[in-house]
């Protein structure tokens, strides 16, 4: 993983006694950058970044998804925060309708506004094949660790692959949906993108015809 895409939070200059929400994201991001060893994030590919005015400004950014092998992530930052997108295989977009998984989650058809109404489905995407997430714990905001494959004890018992969060133990599948009984509340959000071609997606702008307002998420 790379970690500079995945910029850290300047800590609360007020202090307090009680972490917040930035301080745990503040902890993640730098908690990230500590396991990038053990992270399975590929690494961002340098001609992915967009320019910094771009950053700056905030505006829709482009990521060109050939380069996302199948099963594999990158991370690319948008208004500060990781826009996780994924290359989700046939058998990873199997389990995602598995009744063992669905029976394990808090939300399993996105009924909390936690993405726009286009990513209300099994899939939380325009396809299928790629996801597209924010990766902020909606727990106190550590960043989730991909961990796409099932394992019998790794990073949890009966792993069925997805995203854990290291902080406290906060589980969500591929398709960001949260399991029950973790600390974590919602689903990670979904930011608004489009298709610009068939290898192309535009973080930060809707298809035509959707008014998705990112700051109505009900937590980020
Ligand atoms: S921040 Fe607490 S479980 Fe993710």
């Amino acid at each position: 993983m790379t970690t500079g895409s995945l910029k850290a939070t300047s800590p609360s200059s007020t202090p307090s006694v009680e972490p917040t929400r930035r301080d745990f994201l503040y902890v993640a991001t730098a908690a990230a950058a500590a396991v990038g060893a053990l992270a399975t994030l590929v690494p961002l590919i340098a001609q992915m970044e967009p320019d910094a005015a771009t950053l700056a400004a905030g505006g829709p950014i482009d990521l060109d998804i050939s380069k996302i092998q199948p099963g594999q992530q990158v991370a690319i930052t948008w208004r500060g925060k990781p826009i996780l997108v994924t290359n989700r295989t046939p058998q990873l977009l199997e389990t995602l309708q598995d009744p063992k998984l669905l029976s394990q989650l808090a939300d399993p058809q996105s009924g909390e506004l936690q993405q726009p109404a286009y990513a209300v489905n099994w899939h939380r995407s325009l396809k299928p094949q790629y996801g597209v997430l924010v990766g902020i714990c909606t727990h106190l905001g550590c960043i989730p660790l991909f961990e796409p494959l099932q394992n019998a004890s790794q990073p949890a018992a009966n792993w069925l692959g997805g995203y854990f969060c290291p902080c406290h133990g906060s589980k969500y599948d591929l398709a960001g949906r949260v399991f029950n009984g973790v600390p974590a509340p919602y689903n990670l959000p979904v930011p608004p993108y489009n298709f610009v071609n068939e290898t192309t997606i535009r973080i930060g702008e809707n298809p035509p015809g959707s008014d998705f307002d990112f700051s109505s998420v009900r937590q980020i």
